[in-house]
């Protein structure tokens, strides 16, 4: 795991992630650079993790500053080491149907409407947020599920229209509390991606849950819903990296 800067939110996902591999008896590496490190730095590490046969998975905490090209660093890990599913190769595979390795959040709401039992076949579904991370992924695993997909984002007109015939509502915008119970299409999953802190500094999601778990048929909360999920995901990820390579 490579970390750049001081974000304290990055710091503390990147944490958890090293603690959930300790506690499944995975090696874990954390490197962590100043935010001003010259980026040849983490290109020659990167390098160096690629070549390494006792490395499976490599993971650059994102976002990077603002002096780094992400696009390039995502590129410079090899295909093969990519838990995160963010490198162009991974993308594209996904995108065709043959998925080599998920994005982890989307992987993990996916897992989590699986074990639910909610129905996909032909369900509307409203993803609210259009990120590489959360929603272009999880637009294409439930379109290859056969949901009828909608993606909002912040130009959308009448973000409350859509909303509002969502049997499953995805919401990844990372605004607190900005999809509330009348946005809610009675009855409907509603999966809360965004991590915030209210004023108070209290984590809160991007649903109010007190006013949309009167509406909603099942919600997930923040935090411990799809955050735990996301951690799962990337390990999964691992071992199957580390599987492929004694195949
Ligand atoms: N930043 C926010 N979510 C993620 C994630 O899933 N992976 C990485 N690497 N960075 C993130």
């Amino acid at each position: 795991m490579i970390l750049v800067g001081e974000d304290p939110a990055s710091a503390v996902y990147v944490r958890n992630k090293v603690a959930a591999c300790e506690k499944a008896g995975m090696r874990s590496l954390r490197d962590v650079y100043a935010p001003d490190v010259d980026p040849a730095v983490v290109f020659k590490r990167i390098a160096e993790l690629n070549a390494d046969p006792t490395v499976h998975g490599i993971l650059v905490q994102l976002p990077l500053p603002k002096h780094f090209d992400s696009e390039a660093v995502l590129e410079s890990i090899s295909p093969e080491k990519d838990v995160d599913g963010f490198h162009a190769e991974n993308v594209g595979a996904l995108m065709q149907g043959n998925p080599r390795f998920i994005p982890c959040t989307p992987y993990g709401v996916m897992k989590m409407l699986e074990s639910a039992n909610v129905p996909l076949k032909g369900a509307e579904v409203v993803i609210v947020g259009r990120s590489n991370i959360v929603g272009k992924p999880m637009a294409m695993l439930l379109l290859a599920q056969s949901c009828t997909v909608t993606i909002c984002h912040s130009q959308s007109k009448d973000l409350a229209f859509h909303t509002r015939r969502a049997d499953i509502l995805v919401a990844a915008v990372g605004r607190a509390k900005m999809i509330t119970g009348d946005m809610i299409k009675p009855g409907a999953t509603v999966i809360d991606v965004g991590i915030n802190r209210t004023p108070e500094g209290k984590l809160c999601g991007d649903v109010d849950f007190e006013t949309a778990k009167e509406v909603a048929g099942a919600i997930t909360p923040v935090p411990g819903g799809v955050g735990p999920m996301t951690i799962t995901m990337l390990l999964a990820n691992t071992l199957e990296a580390a599987e492929r390579c004694v195949k």
